[in-house]
């Protein structure tokens, strides 16, 4: 049984404007957020959330990129996106971690529902800083051992910014662990603007009112997105994505072995670790980004914006 008395909440946005805040998104958020607190209500709803094929896979992302990492999770975590904050909740009970950096932009997940549910699942309370914050916009430095993000990262308006704000906060030599959904490089602007133009038939439920699916911060973002901004960032990449058509080969030593595949979906793997391998999963993507040792290197390409002054005719 953990300690159940939250820390107050810090406030990374005091003073700081993220300009990459869609406006009304971060009220939906809170609708959803709202809507959370009956599922968190006690032990056996938790358990009952966590036992859903979507939290199953989640969790086992989070386990199974330790076999990415080479290592398992120690010291500082920061999650970004936290949302319930089940995944810090969780992380706070592992004994070799001292403590956990749980944000989200969205004050209602922070102020009110993070700590139901950090009692509802047992948590550490006194390991977990509750933040107030943005991922575009994060105060530290060399800090973190672990960023971990679920559902999180295509949440943002610019991956560069978001992933060169959590490099900047991860000592040399940590991770980033991410479980995102991402779309094929096949599909063209037109497809996924289509569906950004889409009604959100969810939309009444999850927000009491109809909306469009650009109407939130969801993205659609292709695999080639995440990796180049990723590199951009002076990240080492390891994505590994799951779908039902891919090798019925995988295993943990396939992540274990970081293999880049070749073709157009590097590492498509089956979903092994899925509660039901039938059931189609959201976020095919397990994302494993490590900062290098030596901290990294700017290639100056087109997207990391640093690149030489052309002064050619
Ligand atoms: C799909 S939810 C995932 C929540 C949680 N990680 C989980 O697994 O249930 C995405 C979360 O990202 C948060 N979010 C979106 N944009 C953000 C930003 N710029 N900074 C911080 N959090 C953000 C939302 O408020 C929401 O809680």
């Amino acid at each position: 049984m953990g300690d159940t008395s939250p820390l107050p909440v810090l406030n990374w946005l005091e003073g700081r404007h993220d300009v990459y805040t869609r406006a009304g998104a971060a009220d939906l958020q809170s609708s959803i957020h709202r809507n959370l607190m009956a599922t968190f209500k006690d032990e056996a709803s938790a358990a009952a959330y966590l036992a859903t094929d979507r939290s199953h896979w989640r969790q086992q992302a989070i386990i199974k990129a330790q076999f990415v990492m080479g290592r398992t999770y120690t010291g500082t975590i920061l999650e970004i996106g936290a949302g319930t904050g089940w995944a810090s909740s969780l992380l706070s009970t592992l004994t070799q971690v001292d403590r956990v950096y749980c944000s989200d932009y969205d004050a209602v997940a922070v102020e009110t529902l993070m700590p139901q549910v950090q009692k509802s699942l047992n948590a550490n309370a006194g390991k977990i800083q509750r933040v107030f914050g943005s991922f575009n916009s994060i105060p530290m430095e060399n800090e973190v051992d672990t960023v971990i993000s679920i559902g999180a990262l295509h949440h943002s308006e610019n991956l560069f910014v978001t992933f060169s704000e959590c490099f900047k906060a991860l000592k040399p030599g940590g991770w980033l662990v991410a479980s995102e959904p991402t779309y094929p490089d096949s599909e063209n602007n037109r497809k996924i603007e289509a569906r950004y133009k889409k009604e959100d038939a969810a939309s009444m439920k999850k927000y009491g009112k109809v909306t469009k699916h650009e109407d939130n911060s969801d993205h659609y973002y292709r695999l080639s997105e995440f990796i180049a901004a990723a590199y951009s960032a002076k990240f080492d990449v390891h994505p590994f994505v799951f779908d039902l058509a891919g090798s019925r080969q995988a295993d943990d030593k396939v992540l274990q072995d970081r293999k880049t595949g070749t073709g157009f979906f590097p590492n498509v793997l089956y979903p092994y670790f899925a509660k039901n391998p039938a059931n189609p999963m959201f976020d095919v993507l397990l994302l494993a980004l490590q900062k290098p040792l030596d901290g990294g290197c700017d290639l100056n390409h087109v997207l990391s914006g640093s690149g030489r002054t052309w002064t050619g005719a």
